[in-house]
C-alpha cells in the first residue's frame, strides 16, 4: 500500500488544485439553475440568503471534504476506511433506526420500500460509515448520467449556434425545436455520448496532465466568456429593468422554503456531499493552504453563480421576456433573446459553449470519484476504469436521454417501469426526474449531514483541525473578536485566555449548526416535515 500512495499523483500546486476543484464547482447549477430559482425566490433577498448559508454551511463542509481527503490520501470509501472506528455507536443506531423503518414498512405491505430499507440497514451493521463513502461513489455514477443529458443538449446547441440553426422568432418556435431536439434519439443520445467521451478522455490521462491542465485552459476561458456576455447584456438598452429585477430584495417572498432551496442549492453548487472534494482534496500536497484555497473555489463559484444573472436578466428584460420561464429560461427564452440581438448567433454560439466549459469541467469531477475508487479500492488501472465506467454511465444516462423524449412519460421504457411500478408503488416521474430527484434531494444531502456528522463526532475537530493545520498554521489563531475590535496587537489577543477563534467557530458549525440544518432541509425536501 506504501507503495501506491508514494505513485500516487498530485497537483502540481495550489493554483492547479483550486481551479479543478472551482472547476467541479462552477457547473450547470451555476450558470442554468441559481438565476431562474433567484428570479422564483425574491431577487437579491435569495442571494443574500444563499450567501449565507455558502459562509455558514458550504465552506465548513467543503474544508472537512479536503481534509478528510488530504489526510487520507485515498478515495472516499478508502478515506472513511480508514478513520472510521470498528464498531460505531452512532452507526449502529441509524443501522437500527433504517430497519425499524423497513420492518414497519413491510407490515404495511410497502413491499418494495420495506425490503429495500431491510438491506440498507442490515449494510449499515456491516460496513459502518465506509458506506457514507460509498454513497458518494453510488451519487456520483447517477448524478453524471442525467447530468451529461442535459450536458450533451447544450453540445448539441453549441453545434446548432455555429452551423446557424438557433434562429426562433419566438418562444414557441425555440420550444417547438427544443422538443424537436431532445425527441430524436440520435441527436439527444449523441451528443450525450461525445460529452461522456470528453470526461473519459481529461479522466483518462490522470490527474496533472488531464483534469489539471484542462482545467486551467478551460476556467479561464470560462471567465473571459463570460465577461464578454456580461458587457454585452448590460449595454443593451433597458437592460438595467433586468439588473433590478436580479437584485432587488423582496424579503416577501422568503420563506423556510426558499432558505432550504439556498441550503439545497449551495450543497450541489459546491459539489459537497458526495465525496468529490474528498477526492480532489486527496491529490494535494500537505504544504498547501486549506483554508485560503476552500475560500477561493467557494469564492469563485459563488462570483461566477452570480455573474451568470447579470448576464441573463438583463438580456431577457431588455427583449421584454418574462423572467420566471424556470428551468426552460436557458433552452427556450435565450435563444430567441439572442434572435433580436445583432450578430445573435455568435452570441448564442458563446453562450452555449460556457455552458458546455461549465458542465466538462464538473462532469470530469464525477467520473473522477468512481474512477478514483476502483483504482484506490479495487487496484484498477485509471484507463481501464475511466473507460469501463465511462462506458457504463453512457448507457444509463442513455436511458435517461430517452425517457425525457416524451416528458414525463416512461412509453420508451415501459417494461422497467412496470417493474418499477410494482415494487415501488406509483412513479410518475420519468427516469430522468427519478435519477436527479434520487441523487440531490437523497444522496446528495445525507452525505454532507453524515460528512459534516464523521467529522464532527467520530474523527474529532481536534484530528481535522491538525490537518487543516498543515499549510494553514494560523486558521486556527485568528482571534475573532479581538480581530473585529482592532484589538489584534493588544496581549490580550494571544493571552490563554478563551476567546472565539475561527476554529472553534468552524467545529461547533460542523458538530451542530450544519447537521441540524442539513437534516431539517432533509426531511423538508422528502416532505416528512412542513415549513411554510
Ligand atoms: N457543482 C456542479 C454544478 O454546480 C455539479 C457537480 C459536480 C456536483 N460535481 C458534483 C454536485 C458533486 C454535487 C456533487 O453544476
Amino acid at each position: 500500500m506504501s507503495n501506491q500512495i508514494a505513485s500516487r499523483e498530485q497537483w502540481s500546486g495550489a493554483w492547479g488544485f483550486i481551479l479543478a476543484a472551482a472547476g467541479s464547482a462552477i457547473g450547470l447549477g451555476n450558470i442554468w439553475k441559481f438565476p431562474y430559482i433567484v428570479g422564483e425566490n425574491g431577487g437579491g433577498a435569495f442571494v443574500l440568503v444563499y450567501l449565507l448559508c455558502i459562509a455558514v454551511i458550504g465552506a465548513p463542509v467543503m474544508i472537512c471534504e479536503f481534509a478528510l481527503g488530504r489526510h487520507t490520501q485515498r478515495d472516499p470509501v478508502g478515506a472513511f476506511k480508514a478513520l472510521a472506528p470498528k464498531t460505531s455507536v452512532l452507526a449502529h443506531l441509524v443501522g437500527l433506526a433504517v430497519l425499524l423503518a423497513g420492518a414497519f414498512l413491510l407490515l404495511f405491505r410497502c413491499w418494495g420500500w420495506g425490503a429495500l430499507l431491510i438491506g440498507l440497514g442490515l449494510l449499515i451493521f456491516r460496513h459502518g460509515w465506509v458506506l457514507v463513502g460509498a454513497m458518494g461513489v453510488v451519487a456520483g455514477f447517477t448524478i453524471l448520467a442525467f447530468y451529461s443529458v442535459v450536458a450533451g443538449w447544450t453540445l448539441g446547441y453549441v453545434w446548432k449556434a455555429a452551423a446557424g440553426q438557433l434562429d426562433f422568432a419566438s418562444v414557441e418556435a425555440a420550444k417547438a425545436h427544443f422538443v424537436q431536439f431532445t425527441f430524436n434519439p440520435y441527436w439527444a443520445v449523441g451528443c450525450h455520448f461525445v460529452f461522456v467521451m470528453l470526461c473519459v478522455l481529461i479522466v483518462y490521462k490522470g490527474i496533472k496532465s488531464g483534469i489539471e491542465r484542462w482545467s486551467k485552459i478551460l476556467m479561464p476561458v470560462l471567465l473571459l466568456i463570460m465577461l464578454a456576455l456580461i458587457i454585452r447584456s448590460l449595454t443593451l438598452p433597458g437592460a438595467m429593468d433586468g439588473v433590478r429585477f436580479y437584485l432587488t430584495p423582496d424579503f416577501s417572498k422568503i420563506n423556510a422554503g426558499s432558505v432550504l432551496t439556498a441550503l439545497g442549492h449551495a450543497f450541489f453548487s459546491l459539489s459537497l456531499g458526495m465525496g468529490a472534494m474528498i477526492t480532489y482534496g486527496s491529490y494535494l500536497d500537505r504544504k498547501e493552504n486549506l483554508f485560503s484555497s476552500t475560500l477561493s473555489v467557494v469564492g469563485l463559484d459563488t462570483l461566477i453563480a452570480l455573474m451568470a444573472g447579470l448576464a441573463i436578466f438583463p438580456a431577457v428584460f431588455a427583449q421584454g421576456f418574462q423572467p420566471d420561464a424556470g428551468p426552460g429560461l436557458v433552452f427556450l427564452v435565450l435563444p430567441t433573446v439572442f434572435h433580436q440581438i445583432p450578430l445573435g448567433a455568435f452570441w448564442a454560439f458563446l453562450f452555449f459553449l460556457l455552458l458546455l466549459i461549465a458542465a466538462l469541467t464538473s462532469g470530469i469531477s464525477l467520473l473522477e470519484v468512481v474512477t478514483a475508487y476502483f483504482v484506490d479500492e479495487r487496484g484498477w488501472k485509471r484507463h481501464r476504469a475511466a473507460v469501463v465506467f465511462g462506458g457504463a454511465i453512457f448507457l444509463l444516462g442513455a436511458l435517461c436521454a430517452v425517457s425525457v423524449t416524451d416528458i414525463s412519460d416512461w412509453t420508451r421504457l415501459e417494461k422497467l417501469h412496470a417493474v418499477l411500478l410494482k415494487v415501488f408503488g406509483s412513479t410518475k416521474a420519468s427516469f430522468f426526474d427519478t435519477l436527479d430527484n434520487l441523487s440531490s434531494n437523497w444522496l446528495l444531502p445525507l452525505g454532507g449531514l453524515f460528512i459534516s456528522l464523521f467529522t464532527g463526532w467520530i474523527w474529532g475537530t481536534k484530528h481535522a483541525l491538525d490537518e487543516i493545520r498543515h499549510g494553514s498554521s494560523n486558521f486556527g489563531d485568528v482571534h475573532l473578536i479581538s480581530l473585529l475590535a482592532g484589538l489584534k496587537d493588544d496581549p490580550s489577543h494571544n493571552a490563554g485566555v478563551h476567546v472565539v477563534t475561527l476554529a472553534s467557530l468552524w467545529g461547533i458549525f460542523i458538530r451542530f449548526i450544519s447537521p441540524v440544518a442539513v437534516l431539517i432541509a432533509f426531511l423538508h425536501t422528502i416532505g416528512w416535515l412542513k415549513l411554510t
